[in-house]
C-alpha cells in the first residue's frame, strides 16, 4: 500500500506541526527542516510529506493525492473545500483582523479593502453591513494602505509586529485562527485505521 501522504504548509506553520508530529511519537529525521525538497518520504513511518503553499494544502487533499494535512483555519474558510476537518491542533495560533493607518476615518466613498483573504473579507464586511471593494493581494498586505492603494486590510495578526513596524493599528479583531487536521473522505474510508491512529496520537499531545 502506498504511503499515508500528507500535506504541509510550508513556511512556519510547518516547523511547529513536524514539532508536534514529534510529540505525538513519529519518528522524523533530524535534518527534515533543512531540506528544500518538496516531497519527503519517511518510510520508516509509512509516511509521505509534501509540502505545498499554505493556501493550497486543502486543494491536495481535497483531490485526493494527499490523504490527510495541516492547514490553518483562515485557509479553510477561506477557500470552502470538501474534506474532513477533524482535530484543531491548536498551534499556530494568531487571528483575523481588519487595521489601517491610525488616521483612518470610516465614511468613505468607495470603501476598499486589500486582503489575501478575499471571501472572507467580503463575508465579514457584508455581515456589518458595509458594501466594500475588495482588493486581492498575495503578501505583504500591510503596505496597501501605506502606499494607498486601500485605506484598510484585512489580515493574519500573530505577534502584532508587522503592524507596528509599519505604522497600522488593529481595528477590528474577526476571528481565532489555529490550524487543523484535515482528511480526504475517501483515505479515511480506505486507510481509516493509520488515519485514526494519527489522530488518537496527536489528540494526546495538542
Ligand atoms: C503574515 C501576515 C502578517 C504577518 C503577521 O504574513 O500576513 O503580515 O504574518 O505576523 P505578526 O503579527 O507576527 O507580525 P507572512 O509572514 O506569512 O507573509 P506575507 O506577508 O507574504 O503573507
Amino acid at each position: 500500500m502506498r504511503p499515508l501522504t500528507i500535506a504541509m504548509p510550508k513556511g512556519r506553520i510547518f516547523d511547529e506541526a513536524v514539532k508536534l508530529l514529534r510529540a505525538a511519537g513519529y519518528r522524523l529525521p533530524e535534518t527534515f527542516e533543512e531540506s528544500r525538497k518538496l516531497i519527503i518520504d519517511v518510510p520508516e513511518e509509512h509516511l509521505r510529506f509534501v509540502l505545498a503553499k499554505p493556501m493550497d494544502v486543502p486543494t491536495y487533499v481535497e483531490q485526493g493525492v494527499a490523504d490527510v494535512g495541516v492547514a490553518g483555519k483562515d485557509v479553510m474558510l477561506e477557500e470552502k473545500r470538501d474534506v474532513y476537518e477533524m482535530l484543531d491542533l491548536k498551534i499556530s495560533s494568531c487571528y483575523l483582523a481588519v487595521a489601517s493607518l491610525p488616521n483612518y476615518q470610516k465614511g468613505e466613498l468607495h470603501p476598499k479593502v486589500a486582503s489575501k483573504y478575499p471571501n472572507l473579507a467580503i463575508q465579514y464586511f457584508k455581515e456589518q453591513g458595509e458594501q466594500v471593494e475588495v482588493i486581492k493581494l498575495n503578501g505583504s498586505i500591510e503596505l496597501a494602505p501605506i502606499m494607498g492603494l486601500a485605506n484598510r486590510i484585512v489580515d493574519i495578526v500573530s505577534t502584532g509586529q508587522t503592524l507596528k513596524d509599519n505604522g497600522l493599528v488593529e481595528l477590528e479583531k474577526i476571528q481565532e485562527i489555529t490550524s487543523r487536521f484535515i482528511v480526504n473522505a475517501s483515505s479515511y474510508r480506505l486507510k481509516g485505521k493509520e488515519i485514526q491512529r494519527m489522530i488518537k496520537q496527536l489528540q494526546a499531545v495538542v
